[in-house]
């Protein structure tokens, strides 16, 4: 079992297969970066699997493949098998934007994939314009209607903005709510890289805004999941993810590789470590190595309500959030 400095247990592995996307979300790319990650770089399918395998030995249950937009990678739904086939009980599931989910969703299926991560932050077509820097939600729409009927869970991610989609906060919860699906508001992270024109909406501020059309309850945390969960009268349940609270730290359980092989212990903080090497040189022993040690090190907290508000160097498109 892996355990962290503070008696964590990291049973949660989110795996970064690419930095490219096709949107330009303002919170997170809203330009395209000066350079992309030269191809030669990325670990590939298989070395990516070879640590994942070390990981799932050392007790790793949950495996998240993020971007950037992982679709953008091809064979994903090989890679899913991989894993699938290694280990079939791992909680498998993917963070996408849902683009190009219409002609993939099945296979992905097929392929041991349980669950989905979308985000969703508008029902407008000229705001998810907005928002994403072309014409998206047809698309998103139909793929999320595409791997509902596919089977997958599906969970929806909205980042409020006040003046952009603050308006739609019911909406997307009523859409998401009529299609089974749960949703979790995330609190906007501040970060260099997204639109300075971001003002984000604290979850104060949500809860007033949906306590004028609902009744709800508060939950409170659930598990290690980093959500704040509330529950309304007829027993369908929000989220909300609040990076800024002081509970946001205390359960977590998870670590990120991003496509190059860097190994990061939190989120907000610009510390890794790399196992490309020793997974290239097929040294099992050494990236395992590097694995407890990036667990060892994970720091208690991240310290986005502090004086800096701002995370590391690293963009979110790297570590998919
Ligand atoms: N603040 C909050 N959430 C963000 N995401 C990306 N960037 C940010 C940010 N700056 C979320 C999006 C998406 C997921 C990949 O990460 O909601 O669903
Ligand atoms: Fe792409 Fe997701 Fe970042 Fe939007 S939030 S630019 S979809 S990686």
């Amino acid at each position: 079992m892996l355990i962290d400095s503070y008696e964590r247990v990291v049973d949660y592995l989110r795996v970064s297969v690419t930095e490219r996307c096709n949107f330009r979300c303002q919170y997170c790319m809203p330009e395209k970066p000066f350079t992309w990650v030269p191809k030669e770089n990325l670990l590939t399918f298989e070395e990516l699997f070879e640590f994942i395998k070390i990981a799932i030995d050392e007790g790793v249950k949950k495996i998240r493949i993020t971007g950037g937009e992982p679709l953008l990678r091809e064979g994903l739904d090989n890679f899913v098998k991989m894993i699938y086939d290694y280990e079939a009980s791992i909680d498998l599931a993917m963070t996408t934007n849902a683009y190009l989910l219409k002609g993939t969703a099945q296979k992905l299926r097929d392929a041991g994939l349980k669950r989905i991560n979308v985000s969703i932050d508008t029902l407008k077509p000229e705001v998810a314009q907005a928002i994403a820097g072309k014409d998206v939600l047809k698309n998103v729409l139909e793929g999320v209607d595409e791997a509902l009927k596919v089977g997958l869970k599906v969970k929806v991610n909205m980042v409020p903005m006040k003046g952009m989609n603050a308006d739609e906060i019911t909406d997307v919860l009523e859409y998401s709510k009529e299609r089974g699906m749960s949703i979790r508001f995330i609190e906007y992270m501040e970060n260099r890289y997204a639109s300075k024109a971001i003002s984000g909406m604290k979850s104060k501020e949500l809860l007033d805004i949906l306590a004028q059309k609902y009744e709800f309850e508060d939950e409170g945390f659930d598990g290690s999941s980093p959500s704040h969960y509330y529950v309304m009268q007829d027993g369908y349940r929000f989220g909300i993810i609040e990076p800024y609270g002081d509970d946001f730290c205390k359960q977590c359980n998870r670590i990120r590789l991003t496509a190059e092989g860097q190994l990061i212990p939190c989120l907000y903080f610009d510390e890794a470590m790399s196992i490309s090497e020793a997974i290239k040189r097929g040294d099992i022993k050494g990236a395992a190595l590097v694995l407890k040690e990036v667990v060892r090190t994970k720091p208690e907290k991240n310290r986005w309500g502090g004086e800096e508000g701002e995370s590391s160097e690293r963009a979110f498109y790297e570590t998919g959030g």
